[in-house]
Order: C-alpha cells, then structure tokens, then sequence
C-alpha cells in the first residue's frame, strides 16, 4: 500500500519524504486555508519537493470552472493530480481531463455507487472518508472493502485511496481490506513507528551495553 500525506504543511512534506516515507501528497481547500498561504505557491513548491502524485483541488462547482481550474492546476507541474468533488459535473470533469491523459482524484466518496460511477468516468483515484463516515457512526472500513470488491469484479484501475485516517488503527485496517492508497495526516503516520515495548527494548539493550564498557567506533 502506498502513503501519501494529507496536508499543505511543506516542512512536514518534507521530513516525511526525505525520510522515504511517502509516495504522494494530497491536499485540500481547508488544509491550504489552515496554511494561511497562497494555494498554487504551495502547490509549486510541493511538486518540487517531490515527483510523486500531489492533489490540488478545484473550488468551481460548475462543469466549465472545474475545466479552467484543472487545466490552470496542471501547469504547475508534472505530477499535479486534479482532485474533483464526486458531483455530476465533477465526474464529467473526470472524464474530460481522463480523455485528455490528466491525473485525477475524485474526492468527498461515500458510497460504493459513487465509487463505480468515478471509475466508469475513469478516475485514477477515488478517495473515500473512511473518519467521516465513522463520524457519524456509519463503517467508513466497510466502505473501502465494498469498493475494492466491485472494482475487482470489474477490473477496474481506479485506485482506492482510503482518505480521513484519523488513527493508526484506521491505516491497518485500510491495509487489510485492500486500499492501494491511504492519505494520512504527519502526526499519525510518524505514530505508526512507535510501540512502548519497542521503546523499553531499546531502553534496557542500552543499559546492558553501558556495562560491556565496549564501543563501536
Ligand atoms: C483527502 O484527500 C482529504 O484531504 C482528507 O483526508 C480529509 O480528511 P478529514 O475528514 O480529516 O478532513
């Protein structure tokens, strides 16, 4: 499975990419507004950072708005993937910039219909909120496994990419059922490192090796 980052923090791209960590990066209107930075400067200097796939997200809700932002969006770089609300137009949008060999990312999933219709329009991601969905009690992991089951029926290309993690919990379990991507904030994929029995091993290997009095160097 690959990680890709939610965020528009460029620092935290950064420590995380260098350290080998990710394969993408995905933002949104709400994670750029909370940079308090300007949108497509943000997004310039993460596709420097990294050649992987990185998300912008349009904010027009109408056909032809999509298309002049996505197509905007495009030029930044290479690896810009145009992310498109799961709406009608969003989805005709998705079709277009398919046809036209343009990454997208059809964000705000959740159902397993809304899932089919954006690979039918040919998305190369479909992001489904897993915390969302919980959010309201519902079973955002049940979601995931249905998508990957019809899209396996099918053999569809779409890509899962299982977006809201809230926890690392949510990664194992988004593992599990199949999500060829998850999109996870800094702060919990540098918790999927830590274990407390990892930590007092390390604390008591220490403590022997203080008393051999040897060093490496
Ligand atoms: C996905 O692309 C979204 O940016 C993100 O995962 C939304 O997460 P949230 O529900 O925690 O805001």
């Amino acid at each position: 499975m690959k990680f890709f980052v939610d965020t528009a923090d460029t620092a935290a791209i950064r420590e995380l990419n260098d350290a080998g960590l990710i394969n993408g990066v995905t933002t949104n209107p709400s994670l750029i507004a909370k940079s308090g930075r300007d949108f497509k400067e943000v997004i310039k200097e993460i596709c420097d950072i990294t050649p992987d796939p990185v998300s912008a997200e349009v904010a027009s809700l109408e056909y032809d708005g999509m298309i002049a932002e996505g197509e905007h969006l495009a030029k930044i770089a290479k690896n810009v993937v145009i992310k498109l609300p799961l709406t009608l137009n969003g989805l005709k949008a998705t079709k277009y910039f398919h046809d036209k060999g343009i990454a997208t990312n059809v964000t705000l999933c959740f159902s397993a219909n809304q899932a089919l219709l954006a690979a039918k329009a040919g998305a190369t991601y479909i992001s489904p909120f897993i915390g969302r969905l919980d959010d309201i009690n519902l079973d955002g992991m049940e979601l995931i496994e249905n998508i990957r089951t019809i899209y396996d029926n099918y053999q569809f290309d779409t890509q899962i990419l299982a977006a809201s993690i809230r926890s690392a919990n949510h990664v194992t379990q988004a593992a599990l059922v199949g999500a060829d991507v998850a999109t996870i904030p800094p702060d919990v994929i540098k918790k999927l490192a830590s274990h407390p029995l990892t930590d007092k091993g390390i604390e008591g290997f220490l403590k022997d090796w203080a008393g051999t009095g040897q060093s490496i160097l």
